[in-house]
């Protein structure tokens, strides 16, 4: 049912950013009685009550992987601890940003060929999520991590969760992620429909409390991005 909340969310704002030039009184009182609606129809899990904050890496740097080159920048460990410890110290923390979420391109090109599980990028992430999540919370932040519902993810086209959903969502709870952003790339209308509850569903039994952030349906009829 979370998943209700998001899709309810997104076309709340959808249909806000639509009629935000020219909105009547009954349309204000329309979208307020849908959101009211979702929120009442939703999952009360204690997450994502107000709405979650944090910070995500890539309006600034994207999908860069080229630690040679661009140490300082590349989407690595160093850049995502550098980060958290910021969010301290600059006092976002303090007045609620959070999570610290790794967009894409933190994996691994393919899969572990014989456990099937998603694999950090070994040359940019070498202690591994367990470890980074553990210091994510040792600094009292949370930890949150990209994925996508179909066959690949979008810019990095690493593997995507089609046909390994309860694998992946167990992998992210053994790793102590708080937060999934789940992107849309790569799946087709009915894969998103079906796929994004069914997710959900998945991350619910692994008994581990995560945010579930859909992109959904902002993906549907587009095949890629
Ligand atoms: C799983 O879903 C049930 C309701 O269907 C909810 O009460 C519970 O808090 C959820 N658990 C997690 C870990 O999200």
């Amino acid at each position: 049912m979370q998943i209700f909340i998001a899709t309810c969310i997104n076309n709340f704002t959808i249909l806000l950013m639509m009629s935000a030039r020219n909105i009547s009184l009954q349309m204000a009182l329309l979208l307020v009685a849908i959101s009211f609606y979702c929120v009442a129809d939703g999952l009360e899990n204690g997450l994502a009550r107000t709405p979650p904050m944090g910070w995500m890496p890539f309006e600034r740097f994207r999908c860069m992987t080229d630690c040679a080159r661009f140490p300082r920048d590349c989407i690595s460990e160093t850049l995502i601890k550098r980060t958290a410890e910021l969010l301290i110290s600059g006092g976002y923390a303090a007045v609620g940003y959070q999570y610290v979420i790794i967009d894409d391109c933190w994996m691994e090109a393919s899969r572990d060929e014989t456990t099937h599980e998603l694999l950090p990028s070994l040359e940019r992430f070498p202690t591994g999520m367990s470890s980074l999540g553990d210091y994510i919370h040792s600094l009292g932040l949370k930890f949150g991590l990209y994925h996508d519902i179909g066959e690949k993810t979008c810019m990095f086209r690493g593997p995507g969760a089609a046909r390994h959903f309860d694998l992946d969502a167990q992998t992210f709870a053994n790793w102590g992620v708080d937060y999934v952003k789940m992107d849309g790339c790569y799946a087709s209308d009915a894969d998103l429909d079906r796929g994004y509850p069914a997710f959900g569903r998945a991350l619910n039994r692994t008994g581990r409390p995560i945010v579930y952030s859909c992109s959904w349906p902002f993906y549907k009829s587009q095949t890629t991005q």
